[in-house]
């Protein structure tokens, strides 16, 4: 293979078996650019009919019967946690790119809002899928894991979060965008419920590393910077291509894990805290194969209903 022509990273996902890693179950560094930067320009085009293909092939994953991957527990949990993470981060900066579309009056907002909408219910997903671990496990190998990198780890140090961290806590948009809202403000709302019922379920009392540390946190910099190295994310220029490639290279590795092993592979783990238990969560994890197939259409521009 010739260095360059293919960017190992940002390759499509084969379709069929498990493509991600190397291996089941391994892991990918992401490449993103600085938040706030824009996308490189593009070196290549991406024809429309392999976005299509992939976003097939993800409709399908749930209905074939996928390959039963042998993992450990710990492989398993370890790969969901970064992995899923990762996942967050880049919708986090197509939510960010969205708003700046709103600002700046690029694309309808009624389009914008809606692809909007669907990427939170993407981070929702994530949560869900990251928070899906043994609160056993959880405390005594991810949990851990972080506060060895800072006694204060914080889910608010991750950089690509700060653009959409006012969205987030206000729960709306600024004032001047004059379009119904109500799709945007119940997927915020529900990724609230889900957030809190993830903290309930693996930390008994539901407090962070942060607010449990006797340390001072970092400066904002390096936070971030030591927040995107333990989850191995780099930053350098990228194109938009290239982003939405590793989006679905993981999108379809964690639908490919789900329909394998189920959101809660060990038995009794999916004994919920009460706000994972209303019908609109259990609802929404029903639908989760539903919601990474909407994500990658909308990421891949293609209307975000499932194809025919
Ligand atoms: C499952 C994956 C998780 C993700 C992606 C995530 C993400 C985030 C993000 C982005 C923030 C910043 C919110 C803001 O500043 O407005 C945050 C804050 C917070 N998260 Fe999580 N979180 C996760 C799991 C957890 C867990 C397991 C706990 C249980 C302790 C937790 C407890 C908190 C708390 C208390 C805060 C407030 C800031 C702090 O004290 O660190 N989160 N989280």
């Amino acid at each position: 293979m010739k260095p360059g022509v293919s960017g190992a990273l940002s390759d499509l996902p084969a379709g069929g078996g498990w493509d991600f890693g190397g291996f089941a179950y391994g892991l990918e560094p992401l490449l993103l650019p600085v938040v706030g930067a824009p996308d490189a320009e593009p070196v290549d085009v991406v024809q429309p009919d392999a976005y299509a293909e992939i976003c097939r092939y993800l409709q399908v994953i749930g209905e074939d019967s996928p390959p039963v991957l042998d993992v450990e527990p710990e492989d398993l949990f370890w790969f969901r946690w970064i992995t899923g993470h990762q996942v967050c981060f880049i919708v986090w900066r197509l939510i960010a790119q969205g708003l700046d579309d709103l600002a700046e009056g690029r694309r309808p907002a009624g389009e914008v809002i809606s692809s909007v909408s669907r990427y939170v219910d993407g981070y929702s997903a994530m949560l869900l899928y990251t928070g899906s671990c043994p609160p056993d496990l959880y405390n005594v190998l991810i949990r851990p894991s972080m506060r060895q990198r800072h006694r204060a780890f914080s889910g608010s140090w991750a950089p690509d979060y700060w653009p959409i961290r006012d969205l987030f806590r206000r729960r709306r948009l600024p004032p001047m965008v004059r379009v119904d809202t109500g799709e945007l403000t119940a997927a915020i709302t529900m990724l609230h419920r889900v957030h809190d019922g993830v903290a309930a379920r693996l930390v008994a009392n539901g407090r962070s590393l942060l607010r449990e540390a006797q340390v001072r946190g970092p400066g904002h910099r390096m936070a971030g910077m030591i927040y995107d190295s333990y989850f191995t994310t780099l930053r350098a220029a990228v194109p938009r291509h290239e982003v939405v490639a590793q989006l679905l290279r993981r999108l379809v590795a964690v639908a490919q894990d789900v329909a394998a092993n189920g959101l809660y592979p060990v038995e009794g783990d999916g004994d919920r805290p009460p706000e994972l238990e209303t019908p609109e969560v259990l609802k929404f994890e029903g639908e989760l194969g539903d919601t990474l197939l909407s994500v990658a259409r909308c990421a891949c521009e293609l209307s975000p209903g499932p194809s025919a």
